[in-house]
């Protein structure tokens, strides 16, 4: 499948796997740019990229295809300092990969004939992440619709999804993430926080809970979210809730947490009918 040349503005979590990643799927890269120069010429050197260095200096050193892989904030301002090289982008794709930011950010590149999106991938980047980290994953795809086949090819030869969003689905599929990765990552904290007031080391309560964790999000993965519940309020088990709450008590957040779970967990339960609408109602007595 043939491939546009491609660069990429910025070599931190994120540009930097997504070189590895496009390198190991044999797709062309023509540069790499990033403000300390030294981590562009060690990742060019890396994956065979001629050519680096900190910004372009002209047109003639970018692809088709420019990924903006710079902090949010760096977005707009990097867009408007690649717009002042050249008056013609007609034949230029410049993305960028934010999940919170439209394509509106790249209005200077666009105003001068560049087709522009937002390409974002629902994955987590930390540093040194392997270049497979894109297979099975969702890319969603805003911004000007001629962006989206090439985008689709290449999220296809990353072995990924790809999905087309609008302004305000790309806003709370945003909000969603974070609430899917990072709070998830804080509800274990508070887990093992919780554990670790019965005695037990947080290490201890950590390795205990993970395969939990894990069963959870396979069960999530094989039925619908109804289908997989399980627990004290899915059995409609209210002694087990009472006691909770009385462990909790001296400790009003993790208690405020604990009953605004609940309550969610309750409506799960009920709207998947594992508990009567008379059980609902009970634990909802309960949780407040
Ligand atoms: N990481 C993730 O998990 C993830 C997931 C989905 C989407 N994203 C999106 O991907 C984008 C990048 O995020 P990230 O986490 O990869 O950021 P990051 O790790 O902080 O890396 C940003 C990189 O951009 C470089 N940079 C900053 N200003 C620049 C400029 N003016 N010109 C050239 N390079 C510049 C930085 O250079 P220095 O080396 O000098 O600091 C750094 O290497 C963001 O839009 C983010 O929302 C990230």
């Amino acid at each position: 499948m043939l491939s546009p040349d491609i660069t990429i503005i910025g070599t931190g979590g994120l540009g930097s796997a997504l070189a590895r990643g496009l390198n190991a799927k044999d797709i062309s890269i023509k540069s790499i740019f990033n403000r300390t120069k030294a981590k562009a010429t060690l990742l060019a050197r890396q994956i065979e990229v001629e050519r680096s260095g900190t910004f372009p200096n002209s047109t003639v050193e970018v692809g088709e295809l420019i990924f903006l892989t710079v902090p949010d904030r760096c977005i707009k301002p990097v867009s408007s300092r690649l717009a002042s090289l050249d008056d013609e982008w007609s034949n230029k794709t410049v993305v960028h990969c934010s999940g919170n930011e439209s394509a509106d950010l790249l209005d200077d590149l666009k105003q001068k004939g560049a087709t522009t999106a937002s390409f974002h991938p629902l994955q987590t980047f930390p540093p040194e992440s392997s270049p497979d980290r894109f297979e099975d994953i969702y890319f969603n795809m805003q911004g000007d619709p001629s962006a989206f086949p090439l985008l689709k090819r290449i999220a296809e030869q990353l072995e990924a999804n790809s999905f087309e969003v609008d302004d305000n689905e790309k806003s709370h599929l945003h909000a969603a993430a974070v609430i899917a990765s990072n709070y998830l990552h804080t509800i274990l904290d508070i887990a093992v926080g919780t554990a670790v007031l019965g005695g037990l080391s947080r290490e201890e309560s950590k390795k205990a809970l993970l395969p939990l964790v894990k069963q959870t999000v396979e069960n999530a993965e094989k039925f619908s979210l109804e289908d997989s519940l399980t627990g004290p309020i899915e059995r409609g088990d209210i002694s087990t809730v009472k006691k909770h709450l009385k462990l909790l008590e001296k400790n009003e957040l993790l208690r405020d947490i604990y009953v605004e779970l609940g309550r969610s967990t309750v409506s799960l339960a009920a709207r998947s009918g594992a508990i009567s609408e008379e059980t609902a109602d009970q634990f909802y007595g309960l949780l407040k």
